[in-house]
């Protein structure tokens, strides 16, 4: 296993939109592995694969319900995640790996039917809502080529994105 690098906006890679995976093989399930790694080393809930350079449609998720928060309770691995059906609105605000140090409130699907593949190339079938629901639709967004800033009003993207650039152009004068 290993730690990748995550990539951060403005990374144009992150605008890529991953192709779905046809091989279940050992290239896969490496990707897969590296990619749980990275999430908890970044103390992440979910990490898509477009985050560390990878084209491929495949997130990894480990999203806390309640108070006892056990690592790996509730790790999921979505490979061709397709959302079949949808109800509902809920608002939350999102953060990302991507963009250290900044949130939005965005609206998405409150609850959701989803169809994918395991790490085996077995199809399955999930229902999730709240932050569950809300975090598949930020990770499937990863493998569009979107980040969240994308569903601002472009008022609202401008005005992150200066902000977002403000504090690059402040590290970077860091030593
Ligand atoms: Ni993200």
């Amino acid at each position: 296993m290993a730690i990748l690098d995550i990539l951060k906006y403005p990374d144009p890679f992150l605008k890529t939109k991953g192709r779905p995976v046809s091989k279940f093989n050992e290239d896969i399930r490496k990707l897969i592995s590296d990619m749980i790694e990275t999430m908890y080393f970044a103390r992440g809930i979910g990490l898509a694969a477009t985050q560390i350079g990878a084209d491929k449609r495949v997130a990894v998720l480990d999203v806390p319900n309640g108070e006892n928060y056990q690592r790996g309770k509730n790790l999921i691995t979505l490979i061709n995640p397709e959302v079949v059906y949808h109800e509902g609105d809920i608002k939350y605000e999102e953060g990302c790996l991507s963009i250290p140090g900044f949130t939005s409130e965005i609206k998405r699907f409150a609850n959701l039917t989803l169809k994918a593949f395991d790490k085996d190339g077995k199809d399955f079938e999930m229902k999730a809502g709240g932050l569950l629901a809300i975090a598949i639709q930020h990770e499937i967004d990863h493998l569009n080529g979107l980040l969240f800033i994308d569903r601002l009003s472009k008022l609202k993207r401008d005005i992150i994105k200066r902000k977002i650039k403000k504090a690059i152009e402040k590290e970077k004068r860091m030593l």
